[in-house]
């Protein structure tokens, strides 16, 4: 009984799979953007495409059956009418429809009646053409998004074809008897090439990949955590999220918590972004020992009432300058715990656990150990986006200097606190200009954020934006 349990708890987490840390919602405004924006793709692709040829037999009494061939078909105008695409919750999917599609073809015909060949040019319409495609989504292995058809029908109301050049006086009037031949000929087309795009669109999802370096350092791990969640209005994809340190690749001591991404309807997306993201990638540099830097006399700038010179930490620690005169010193500054954010309404929130050691240069080069503090502090910052820039400002809540250990002997650190709150300050000063400034969102080459907003909420942050496609020479509003 005992090891069955145990089995069962050993499988749980397995079982229960694990939170996406960021999740993407696609909206239905967004999904009738990009519908429009594809429709307009597909128009202009399909006034280059050539259809392949269509063979058949007429059959006119007085000569028999005729071969014809209908060759090098081309689109010269297509009537695309605006195709209509839904969440479809039934499979997971979308539901694809076009009615009343109208097309004009262009191409040449040649006929075989025994050893006599003919030839000539045509015009063909279509007319009343109706599709409807199913796809479903779901996740492979790897976590790629899938995509696959479910379904496709394809119906053609009619065909009209005017024949010209050569004896085509002789059998157009018999268009009537064989063009229902050409109408299926054609329909039965419509299907295998919705479905060959669709497959072709699957080997895209399929070549993405679900794992990104982001520096030397980091590399972020996005795949799918989960299959897609299809309701009416929306489609939500979760991905793991998680940052890793390239050296160690090691998971962090914390989870993901689930979260929920309030509905924003008025927007085409919005995207979920939770603290263990940013956690994950805090423990990835910790992990990795990244989290530590060595300071010396050289980074002080010149200017600088202080040194790292024994002789001028007598305001401090009265005794060094006695016990150790005139000697360079170096501060081995690290975290001793990984630094975590929490992210909190309207507040991002940092804590920062970290040590100072402290040695005196030697003139021989050997680095004699002086004392251990300890260092504690506490950041708040906002973060929001104006002007298409992701902005934000920081301030220190709590800033204390403890020691730890001393090979001088003890001293007060008050002093020292002091001073190294202000020079905290003068850093954030610095940094809140930049962060004031902020950075441009980010924008790929077809497509960019615009309206976008972004509210830190309980856990994680929302940001809900509406998208732009950059495409030369089209009007998509
Ligand atoms: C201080 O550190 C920098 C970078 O590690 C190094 O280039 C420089 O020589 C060091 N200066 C002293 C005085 O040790
Ligand atoms: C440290 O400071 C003292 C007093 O200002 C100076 O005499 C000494 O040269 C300095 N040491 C170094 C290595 O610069
Ligand atoms: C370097 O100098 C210090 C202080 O004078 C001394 O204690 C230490 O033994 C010396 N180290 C070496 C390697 O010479
Ligand atoms: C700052 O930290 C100290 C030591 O951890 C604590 O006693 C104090 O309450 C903190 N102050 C604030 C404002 O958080």
């Amino acid at each position: 009984m005992l090891p069955s349990i145990i089995v069962v708890l050993m499988l749980i987490p397995l079982t229960c799979g694990e939170n996406p840390a960021i999740q993407v919602i696609l909206t239905n405004k967004g999904l009738q953007y990009g519908k429009h924006v594809g429709a307009g793709w597909i128009q202009d692709k399909l006034e280059l495409v050539t259809l392949p040829d269509i063979s058949g037999e007429i059959h006119i009494s007085i000569f028999g059956s005729i071969d014809y061939t209908l060759t090098g078909i081309t689109i010269t105008k297509c009537d695309f009418p605006e195709p209509s695409v839904e969440f479809y919750q039934d499979v997971t999917g979308f539901k694809t429809s076009i009615s009343g599609l109208s097309v004009a073809l262009t191409g040449g015909w040649i006929t075989h009646l025994g050893v006599i060949h003919d030839r000539g040019s045509f015009n063909m319409a279509i007319f009343s053409v109706d599709v409807t495609s199913v796809v479903t989504l779901g996740k492979d292995p790897d976590g790629h998004l899938s995509v696959t058809s479910v379904s496709c029908d394809a119906h053609i109301g009619d065909v009209d074809i005017q024949f010209h050049g050569g004896a085509s006086w002789i059998f157009q009037p018999f268009v009537k008897h064989f063009k229902g031949y050409i109408r299926s000929e054609i329909e039965h087309r419509v299907c295998p090439d919705v479905e060959e795009s669709i497959v072709m669109l699957e080997g895209y999802l399929q070549a993405m990949k679900v794992s990104f370096d982001v520096d030397q350092d980091l590399t972020l791990d996005l795949p799918l955590t989960g299959l897609p969640v299809i309701d009416a209005s929306n489609l939500n994809l979760g991905f793991k999220g998680e940052f890793y340190s390239i050296k160690t690749h090691t998971d962090p001591p914390f989870e993901s918590q689930p979260f929920t991404v309030p509905e924003q309807s008025g927007y085409m997306l919005s995207v979920g972004l939770s603290e263990f993201t940013l956690n994950s990638a805090s423990y990835g540099y910790y992990s990795a020992g990244l989290f530590q830097a060595l300071i010396n006399d050289s980074m002080i700038p010149p200017g600088s009432h202080l040194h790292l010179n024994t002789s001028a930490m007598g305001p401090f620690i009265p005794q060094l300058p006695k016990m150790y005169p005139g000697l360079l010193m170096n501060l081995q500054v690290y975290a001793r715990e990984v630094p975590l954010f929490s992210f909190q309404p309207g507040a991002v929130k940092l804590g920062f656990q970290g040590a100072v050691k402290a040695f005196a240069i030697q003139p021989n080069g050997t680095q004699t150990p002086l004392f251990k503090l300890n260092v504690d502090s506490k950041f708040s910052g906002k973060v929001w986006i104006a002007g298409g820039r992701l902005k934000g400002s920081v301030t220190m809540n709590n800033f204390t200097l403890m020691l730890v250990s001393s090979e001088v002997g003890t001293f007060q650190t008050d002093a020292m606190e002091s001073i190294a709150r202000i020079g905290a300050r003068v850093v954030l000063a610095k940094l809140n200009e930049k962060l004031g400034k902020g950075v441009v969102l980010p924008r790929m080459k077809q497509a960019q954020l615009v309206n976008t907003v972004l509210e830190v909420e309980e856990g994680f942050i929302a940001i809900s934006s509406d998208a732009q496609v950059l495409l030369p020479d089209r009007d998509f509003n």
